[in-house]
């Protein structure tokens, strides 16, 4: 029985801080159906055209300038810096041939890492596992074996770690063959664990309410809603046939129950409430497919009544009153998602019709039900749930995503205004168009992300920005008129992604420490073993090699504390023995190498989005500027943890580009101004608004979401009353429940900071002679790992496929990524 050597070998190093996970990824059921919509869509949404600086739209010859360095080589800034690294590198060797190892960072600069390993193998029905816990308190430099702190149980590595604030870390462990399960609960960070019998199988990973980390709520594998609300001592059953959960905020929890016994009978769905941890229950909505949180709003996919068609619905009050969203409806085969959203607004990815692969993306108002349409043909792959969308969180109102092109290539765009305009990525400065391109000077910067990973390219981390790193994006992409699959680079920018400069040659992974100040880098070569980092101090533009180790390490990730705030850094990886791999972490601490902290002079003045220093308006995004003090580039000195981002924003004055058409108004082309739109009634497509009168009363324009302009132009024109012409009947009104206390939710900004999964580094290593011929074939762990999950529990949710992808550090606020579908 050869197989039951190691045949495979993942390293998933996930992160994680204060838990809460947020859930994404459910795909459509079946893909059969195909629907023509006839002109449901085009009446959909009012397009509504917001200007973007004339430069980018149109001319290459913008005036925008890199921030370069401002003087001096900052190339030579750094000398010596070898024996300096050398007296703080730390190497620590596991003695340990597992499969898997997950990082969890317990708590914010406490330095405390979980790492667990785990190693098992599909053996006929059941799994055979074995788990080791290790501890570190000083970053990653040491560890002790803390396995005996839960008895050596199998902590299953999917859903192992769930970490909560003020210390609190559960370890999920898996019982083979029982009815029960058992965790292990810790509230000091670590240090001792307490074990805990479950009553049941969980079958997701346990989630913590963002407001109450005491309180515990998971599915089991028959579908129970159990819930603790005394971390994991006693738990009760609330609910049976449940089929999604999540918390919302106000101790609240969501979640989707089946009548008859199935969740597979979408659409018949139940959402339910509960404000008491379970002690009453409140139907919010019926006949729902599915339902998602993001910002303040709540969303659910409403069966119409007509065929299979369902539709968007949006609260505000947690599910109290509802009002349809002007979106198209889709059928079966088709799928909503949340891409991205905030208080303010939402990115809403609607599925075409068919297999496309692709979709429309509308960005809504403040109400989060009228929505204008931003990017047509947004790539979103039915099959897999891939989207490159990517919110670039280090400059304000800036996206990143791909289309899929006519000819079927996959290009990507940037908005600069929060999906008001799309355009192609600038050329990098340094580089040339490769093959893809038609003409040699002419094209532009195409970004790898989840999508390119999907496709399983060699593209160890998605793009990587941090909102303390203002202006930063660190990417793999390629330059031509489409991404190309051949050996991708390293581009950075330095200013929120309106200029690119080609950072290093070929794949790496990537981290970004010290909010910017240092920037570490380590080639991808799963089949060479490597001893060399590479670290810039000026953005990317030069960089030092250092070599770590004289024994080279098959490298598998780099693990920074979550926050880039952090100046350790360490570099996971395994070495070959005679029968077997060990694995190695080698912590390495930047700390000397910057040998100063900064100080006043080694900041400038930035002004984001500004192209011509000489035009009022320069700099203007959403009704505001915002000048940054950034560090110099040729400054080498210490940020600190404590940095904080400086920023002082200024109004502009207002435009009609401010505002976005109301309901019932749209623009005609090359306007600003919102007309009337003729004849509202007897379309397939109505829009209502329930119970809030005064939200009928319109004057056609509404501020864009976000947008603080001030003075200037306002729109002038009295309001009309819209309730005369709305008509809906696809809403019955057993949809819409008593809404007596009708005492308005006041929404809190809670700022948690859930910052979860994963560097994770998928390599599967085959050894020859055991798994006879194949070796060293690479793939993604994760990915892989979450296909399989599905597969296994033959569900059709969002519970397991949450956000693991390959390389990517996730910083979630309270506002959930969320597919609806
Ligand atoms: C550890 O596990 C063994 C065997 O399952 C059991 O007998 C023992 O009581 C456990 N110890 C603790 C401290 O839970
Ligand atoms: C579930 O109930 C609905 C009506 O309440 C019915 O139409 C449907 O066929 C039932 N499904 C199953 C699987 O029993
Ligand atoms: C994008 O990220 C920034 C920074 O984290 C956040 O403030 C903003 O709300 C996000 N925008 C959306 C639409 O999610
Ligand atoms: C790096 O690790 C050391 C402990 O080994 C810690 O004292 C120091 O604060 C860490 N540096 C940063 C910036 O987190
Ligand atoms: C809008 O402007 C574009 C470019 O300036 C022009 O080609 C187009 O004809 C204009 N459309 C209308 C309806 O005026």
């Amino acid at each position: 029985m050869g197989l039951l050597l190691p045949c495979i070998l993942l390293l998933s190093v996930s992160t994680f801080t204060a838990g809460l996970d947020s859930q994404q990824g459910f795909k459509p059921f079946g893909q059969s159906l195909f629907l023509r919509q006839s002109n449901i869509e085009e009446k959909a949404a009012n397009i509504v055209k917001r200007s973007l600086p004339a430069w980018l739209a149109a001319s290459p010859n913008h005036k925008i300038k890199r921030r370069s360095a401002e003087q001096g080589d900052s190339c030579k800034a750094i000398q010596r810096y070898d024996t300096k690294l050398a007296d703080n590198t730390h190497s620590y060797t596991f003695n340990d041939l597992s499969g898997s190892v997950s990082l969890a960072w317990v708590g914010d600069g406490t330095g405390v890492i979980l790492a667990l390993t785990t190693f098992q193998v599909p053996f006929f029905m059941i799994r055979l596992g074995q788990s080791k816990l290790y501890r570190s308190e000083n970053y990653g430099k040491s560890f002790e074996d803390v396995t005996g702190l839960i008895n050596n149980t199998f902590i299953r590595s999917e859903f192992g770690i769930a970490i909560g604030s003020n210390g609190r870390v559960i370890l999920t462990g898996e019982v083979s063959g029982g009815l029960g399960s058992r965790i292990f609960v810790s509230e000091d960070f670590g240090k001792s664990f307490t074990p805990r019998d479950l009553p049941f199988i969980p079958l997701m990973q346990i989630t913590y309410n963002p407001e109450n980390s005491n309180a515990l709520l998971v599915l089991s594998n028959s579908n129970e809603l159990w819930l603790s609300d005394d971390f994991g001592s006693n738990w009760k059953k609330i609910h049976d046939m449940v089929c999604l959960v999540k918390w919302g905020r106000k101790n609240t929890m969501f979640f989707t129950s089946s009548h008859n016994g199935s969740c597979i009978d979408r659409g018949m769905l139940n959402l339910r409430r509960s404000t008491d941890y379970g002690k009453t229950i409140k139907t919010v909505a019926r006949k729902i497919y599915s339902f998602g949180l993001g910002g303040r709003f709540l969303f659910a996919s409403v069966m119409t009544g007509k065929g299979t068609l369902r539709m968007i619905h949006v609260s505000v009050d947690q599910g109290e009153t509802w009002n349809m969203a002007q979106l198209p409806p889709v059928g079966h085969e088709q799928f909503y998602s949340i891409l991205s959203a905030n208080d303010e607004m939402v990115f809403m990815h609607v599925d075409e019709p068919g297999d496309t692969g692709f979709g429309t993306i509308y960005v809504s108002d403040d109400r989060g039900t009228v929505y204008s349409k931003s990017l047509e043909r947004h790539l979103y792959t039915t099959t897999g749930g891939d989207t490159d969308f990517t919110n670039v969180t280090s400059l304000r109102g800036v996206f990143v995503t791909s289309v899929l092109a006519e000819d079927n290539s996959v290009q990507s765009v940037v908005s600069f205004d929060q999906g008001g305009e799309w355009v192609p990525l600038r050329k990098p400065a340094n580089s040339k168009c490769d093959a893809t391109a038609k003409d040699p000077d002419k094209c532009s910067l195409h970004i790898h992300a989840a999508y390119s990973t999907a496709m399983k390219l060699n593209i160890p981390m998605l793009p990587l920005t941090e909102p303390n790193a203002v202006g930063l994006i660190l990417a793999h992409g390629s330059v031509g008129d489409a991404i190309s699959v051949m050996k991708p680079d390293v581009y950075v920018s330095d200013d929120g992604g309106y200029t690119w400069i080609k950072a290093l040659d070929g794949p790496h992974y990537y981290a970004i420490l010290d909010s910017g100040g240092l920037l570490v880098a380590v080639e991808h070569s799963p089949t060479q073993p490597i001893n060399k980092i590479k670290f810039s101090t000026d953005e990317g533009q030069c960089w030092g090699v250092y070599t770590f180790d004289e024994k080279p390490i098959y490298f598998t990730g780099l693990a920074s504390e979550p926050g880039a705030r952090s100046m350790n850094v360490s570099i996971w990886g395994y070495r070959d023995a005679i029968l077997s791999q060990y694995w190695v972490s080698i912590t390495i601490d930047f700390r000397e190498l910057l040998t100063r902290d900064c100080g006043d002079n080694d900041y400038v003045q930035w002004l984001a989005h500004s192209d011509d220093i000489s035009d009022p308006k320069d700099g203007c995004m959403l009704g505001y500027k915002e000048k940054f003090l950034r560090l110099r580039k040729d400054s080498v000195c210490w940020n600190g943890r404590d940095y904080e981002v400086n920023t002082q924003p200024t109004p502009c004055l207002c435009t009609l580009d401010d505002f976005l058409c109301d309901f019932g108004y749209y623009r005609q082309e090359n306007s600003s101004e919102c007309v009337e739109q003729p004849d509202l009634k007897g379309k397939v497509l109505e829009f209502c608004l329930h119970g809030k009168e005064e939200q009928l009363q319109t004057s056609g324009y509404r501020k864009i979401p976000g947008d603080k302009c001030e003075g200037g132009k306002m729109p002038e024109r009295k309001e009309i009353d819209l309730s005369k012409r709305c008509v809906s009947d696809l809403v019955g009104p057993e949809f819409l429940v008593d809404s007596r206390s009708s005492k308005s939710v006041t929404i809190v900004v809670t700022v948690i900071i859930i910052m979860l999964l994963s560097i994770a580094a998928g390599v599967v290593f085959v050894k020859k002679y055991v798994c006879g011929g194949r070796f060293l074939v690479h793939r993604y762990s994760v990915l892989q790992q979450h296909v399989e999950d599905n597969a296994v529990d033959g569900m059709d949710d969002p519970l397991e496929t949450n956000h693991t992808q390959n390389g990517k550090i996730e910083f979630h606020d309270d506002s959930d990524e969320d597919l609806l579908e």
